[in-house]
This record gives C-alpha cells, structure tokens and sequence, in this order.
C-alpha cells in the first residue's frame, strides 16, 4: 500500500524534536500565543523574507484577517480563481466582500493574469493570487496591474512554504501572504494553524489586535475582532519541524524530478514547473483524458491519489454565483475533471514512485 500522505513517518524522523517542544508547552504552563508563538512568528517571518509574522489558527482565518486589515468589507470585490480550495473564496465572503473569478492558466494551474484587468471594477479592491499546489502565480503581471489599479494583494501561500517567484519567497511579494499548517501541509502543525506574513507593521498590528479579540490591552477592545489565536502547542511542533523544511522541500523536489523523469512519455502530462519558479511540490498532480479510470486503476493496486480539486468553487452549490455560470471558466472546469494528485512527501521512497510509475500506462518501468 502506497498513503497519499505519510504523516507517522515524517513524525517518528523528528519524534525526540517535536515530542521535547511538546513536553516543554505542557511545563511552561502557556498555552495559547506567549513566547512559543512569537518565537514562531519571527522564525517563519524570516524564512520567507517578510519582516513580520502573525500567528493564527487556520490558513482561513490568515486570509480572513488579511482582507479585514486591507480595509475590505460589504460592497468590495476581490478577484481570485475558481480552481481553488474553497477557504479561498470563503475568507472573501467572511469579509463581507464578493469573490470574482477569473480563469486559470492551463500549464501551471495559477491565475490567467491576461483575465484580471477585464474583471477588475470600480468596486475591486484586492486580488488573491492563489499559489496552487506549491508554485507561485505570476507575481511581477499581478503586481503591476495592481499597482496600476491602486489594488492590494493578497497571496494565498497556503500550499507554497518555500516556494519562490525569481528568488523571492511566496508570502513576501504582496501586501500579505497567507499561509496554512493544516497537518498535510509541506510545514504541517498537529492540529489546526495559519499564518499572515507582511512587511508592513499597520498590517501586522492590525492583524494581531484582531486575532486576539481586538484588544491592544487585556479587556481593552479596540475594534471587533475574533478568537483566532496560535495555540503554543502548535508553535512549539512548527518551530521544531521549520528546522527541517528546507531539507523536505529538497526531497520533495527531488521526487517530483523522479515522477517527471519516468512520465516523459506516458499517457499522462506531468505537471509543468515554469524555469523561473522554485516549486515546492505541495501536490504532485497529472493529467489524464481518463482520470476516473486511472485513480480506479491505481485504487486496485493499493496506491492512493487525491483529486485536488473535483469541483471548481464556482460550480459548488453554496457558491453559486448567476455572473459565474457553467462554461465561463473553461481552463478550469477542464482541470477539475483531469487533475490526479499522485503520492508526494519527503519520506516517499524512489521503490515507492517506481511503483506508482509502474501502474500508469507507458510510464517508464523501473
Ligand atoms: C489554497 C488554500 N487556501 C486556503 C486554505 C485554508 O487553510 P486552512 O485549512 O488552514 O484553513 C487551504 C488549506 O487547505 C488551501 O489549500
């Protein structure tokens, strides 16, 4: 049997690591931010070339809090894709703000920055580039039609720790950067955490008051905020495993060059990494005209595959918009219906991506 993901093993590589900063939260009697948390939020701030980091618990919750501190509430319009996980479009909606979808670009799966000056309004107030599956979007078109529109930008980093557009790390080219450290994340918490990355301290001094009730001082509430504070648990795991991200990524990378090697000529494209992005390989996704078929066939060999995503956020019932119908964002419905995430962690072994090779039609067999 070949997990998609493999979280035991990554924990039994760091076990003595993680299992002392848990035993050192559980003596120091502080569990929710303190110093576990702000440790954290300048050590990952500086991994990504930003000058400050603000903990949260969710990658949601980041991109909540982000699009709040930008100023944007009822009334605004955030361009985004579609093809997306839908906390994207969700944390727009949080805001009170409407998500206006453009397309993708086929090759990388990031936004068609040729759609977003046709989209933008009187109303647009940010656009959140989404890094999907660990590669950046094209930042410098993003960040010159935005500076043109007077827009903010947002990057949704959640799948692209590390990654990085012409040697500037994913997080650190927008106005914010949003990241997640759900479990199955290139840098994974065990439970729930985000964070937002800025060099801008109003954003960040925003971003804190509201994280923690809206108060710049315990029980006094400045503005209305929420409970979305980092657990020092969570920090403390995070902080021992960032050690080691650098060294995951590498792994990663070194088996997506694996992967690719052995599809060259099979039935299914691998995916495209443009030569100026460092791609950190959250997902390792194919494609296939007969991508249903393909996951069966790979079910019955014992090689486990996600789909990410089925159902572009446009299409799904509870986002359903009457601006955005059925049709309007070819690139991406055609991606839903053709994406196979193949197995991709650090610890996955070359006998193990042999193996999945083997089971795809005309890969090479090792
Ligand atoms: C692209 C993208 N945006 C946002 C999120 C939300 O992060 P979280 O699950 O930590 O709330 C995720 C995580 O799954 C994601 O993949």
């Amino acid at each position: 049997m070949i997990p998609f993901v493999d979280l035991k093993s990554q924990y039994h590589s760091v076990k003595e690591e993680v299992d002392a900063a848990v035993a050192r939260v559980l003596e120091s009697g502080q569990f929710v931010l303190g110093p576990e948390v702000a440790a954290f939020e300048e050590e990952f701030a500086a991994y990504c070339h930003a000058r400050h980091g603000v903990a949260v618990n969710s990658g949601t919750s980041a991109l909540h809090l982000a699009l709040l501190a930008a100023g944007i509430g009822p009334g605004d319009e955030v361009i985004t894709v579609s093809f997306t996980f839908v906390a994207t479009a969700a944390a727009i909606h949080y805001a009170g703000a409407k998500p206006v979808f453009v397309d993708i670009e086929p090759e990388s799966y990031t936004i068609d920055v040729t759609q977003i000056e046709s989209a933008i309004t009187e109303r647009t107030k940010a656009i959140i580039p989404v890094h999907l599956y660990g590669q950046a979007a094209d930042m410098d078109s993003i960040l010159e039609i935005a500076r043109a529109h007077n827009l903010i930008v947002i990057e949704d980093a959640a799948q692209a720790h590390g990654a990085e557009y012409k040697g500037r790390r994913a997080g650190s080219m927008g106005h914010m950067g949003c990241f997640s450290f759900y479990p199955g994340k290139n840098l994974g918490a065990y439970g729930e955490g985000g964070m937002v990355v800025t060099s801008n301290p109003e954003y960040s001094r925003a971003i804190a008051m509201l994280r923690d009730w809206g108060q710049e001082r315990k029980y006094h509430h400045t503005v209305k905020g929420y409970n979305y504070r980092m657990e020092a648990m969570q920090a403390a795991i995070l902080r021992a495993k960032l050690r080691h991200l650098e060294q995951w990524t590498e792994c990663r990378r070194a088996n997506a060059a694996r992967y690719d090697r052995l599809l060259a000529n099979s039935e299914v494209q691998a995916p495209a990494a443009l030569p100026h992005n460092r791609h950190v390989y959250h997902v390792y996704s194919v494609r296939s005209d007969d991508r249903d078929d393909l996951q069966q066939t790979l079910q019955e060999q014992g090689i486990q595959t996600g789909i990410h995503y089925p159902v572009p956020v446009h299409l799904q019932k509870a986002y359903a918009d009457p601006e955005c119908r059925p049709g309007d964002l070819p690139c991406s419905e055609r991606a839903a219906g053709e994406v196979l995430s193949l197995p991709m962690y650090a610890e996955l072994s070359e006998s193990q991506i042999d193996a999945v090779c083997s089971a795809i039609p005309e890969a090479v067999n090792v």
